[in-house]
């Protein structure tokens, strides 16, 4: 089938080569010739596991292509829409201003039939307005909505076999028209019996805020806990273990640490409550204010751990920060609560030297003012204290016993929780996690 992708940021480039692999001839575009020339070359503008293997291999079986041009998406049957919704500047609103030009865009280069796919996270409301445009056009293409639930470090995998698909589809005789074109999409999916829900474009939308708002609350939840459990002397990890085996929590997405933060989480929980406000059912989200507020208390207290550990003298203590990255296999520093912690230290007038496997450059750009260093150990180097903000493997791996020898204190404050405590306490260190004795 041929398909077109506009917007070949995380989303689109992932989608756009995980087509071309099942098969599909694609076409990827974009307004940023950095990037399309970086794809056609079959590099990834930015770190994602597997994914720079996929577009080499794509790109040379012929059926994937990358343009600046619009007008390339001619001839495509199926058009996805993957370009970005950021927060808006000083609001919590998103920002639709890429969403409305793509489809601007994207409308005289439509044919009868072909259809249209949102796959970007949007307001509620806004499949059903975009719908009417593309009606008023006279194109007598359809728009469906699709969205996408990939997670960043597992994205080729969760876009080629994904947990569920869902389509948001036009009322009326189009309806079964998109779902079978979108059933053409994803035959691999589907003939892998991936649960598919059909559904009205209000829903489809509105699937993926309320999934990823149910994600954040349950992260939220669990460091209010941590909070709790800081002044009761109790350890949040056994209490998320033992809460964990009953089926109906589930153990996954209970870690307790520094936060959450990312490229969606929390634009997507601010988004929401803003649309609910418009919609003038503010109040029922209300608690996701709250969720947020919680999240950016646990980097301010790994922040004031930092200062505590020190003796309340931070100035000119040097700090090893290990991560920068929002989570490991990621060079996203977008929100990263870990970025953010060691921009706090700096400002308090720690000689901050942070490293990270991927994340440097991301980190440089928007920080230049920090200290970095590319091999751990050069940050470890004299420590005074050492902070782990993001869990990378090679984090988790290091040995108390050889790094307690760089250091020159052995107190490390672990803020993911990723850390066997007993094994640095016994190398000597003082060891301290988030919501834990
Ligand atoms: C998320 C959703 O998982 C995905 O379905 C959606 O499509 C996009 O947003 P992603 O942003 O890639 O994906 O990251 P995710 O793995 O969900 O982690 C988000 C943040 O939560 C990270 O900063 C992570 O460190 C943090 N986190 C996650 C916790 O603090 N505790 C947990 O238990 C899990």
């Amino acid at each position: 089938m041929k398909l077109s992708v506009i917007g070949c940021g995380y989303l689109g480039a992932v989608h756009a080569a995980s087509m071309a692999e099942l098969g599909h001839e694609v076409v990827g575009i974009d307004v940023d010739p950095a990037k399309i020339s970086a794809l056609s070359a079959g590099k990834a503008p930015f770190f994602e596991p597997g994914l720079d293997e996929i577009l080499q291999s794509a790109l040379a079986s012929g059926r994937l292509s990358f343009s600046n041009d619009l007008a390339d998406a001619k001839g495509a049957k199926v058009h996805f829409v993957a370009v970005g919704t950021p927060q808006r500047k000083g609001e919590n609103a998103a920002d639709m201003t890429y969403v409305n030009s793509a489809i601007d865009g994207l409308i005289p280069h439509l044919s009868a039939g072909d259809l249209v796919v949102g796959k970007s996270t949007v307001p509620v409301g806004t499949a059903a307005r975009l719908a009417q445009s593309i009606a008023d056009a006279g194109t007598g293409a359809m728009l469906a909505w699709n969205p996408e639930f990939l997670r960043e470090g597992f994205a080729v995998k969760d876009t080629i076999a994904p947990d569920r698909l869902v389509y948001g589809v036009p009322a009326g005789n189009e309806g079964p028209k998109a779902k079978a074109l979108l059933d053409e999409v994803y035959a691999t999916a589907l003939s892998n019996e991936t649960p598919l829900v059909v559904a009205d474009y209000a829903t489809a939308e509105l699937v993926k805020v309320s999934a990823n708002a149910f994600l954040a609350t349950k992260i939220s939840f669990i460091n209010a806990m941590a909070e709790i459990a800081e002044v009761a002397g109790a350890d949040v990890t056994a209490l998320a273990d033992a809460i964990g085996y009953d089926a109906r929590i589930g153990r996954r997405f209970l870690n307790a640490g520094i936060g959450f933060g990312g490229g969606c989480l929390p634009k997507d929980i601010r988004a929401f409550a803003a649309r609910a406000e418009e919609l003038g059912r503010g109040e029922s989200v209300a608690f996701l204010k709250e969720i947020d507020a919680i999240n950016l208390r646990r980097r301010q207290r790994a922040v004031d751990m930092v200062i505590e550990s020190l003796g309340g003298q931070v100035f000119q203590k040097k700090v090893a920060v290990l991560g920068l990255a929002f989570k490991p296999d990621s060079d996203d520093v977008r929100d990263s609560p870990a970025l953010d912690v060691a921009v706090q230290l700096h400002g308090l007038g720690a000689k901050v030297v942070a490293t990270d496997p991927e994340a440097i450059p991301n980190s440089i750009r928007l920080h230049p003012q920090l200290g970095f260093a590319t091999d751990t150990m050069d940050a470890l180097h004299s420590a005074d204290i050492v902070v782990l903000v993001t869990e990378w493997k090679e984090f988790r791996e290091l040995d108390p016993v050889e790094i307690g020898e760089l250091v020159k204190d052995k107190v490390i404050i672990d803020g993911r929780n990723t850390l066997d405590p007993e094994k640095w306490r016994a190398a000597g260190w003082t060891y301290r996690g988030m919501g834990r004795p």
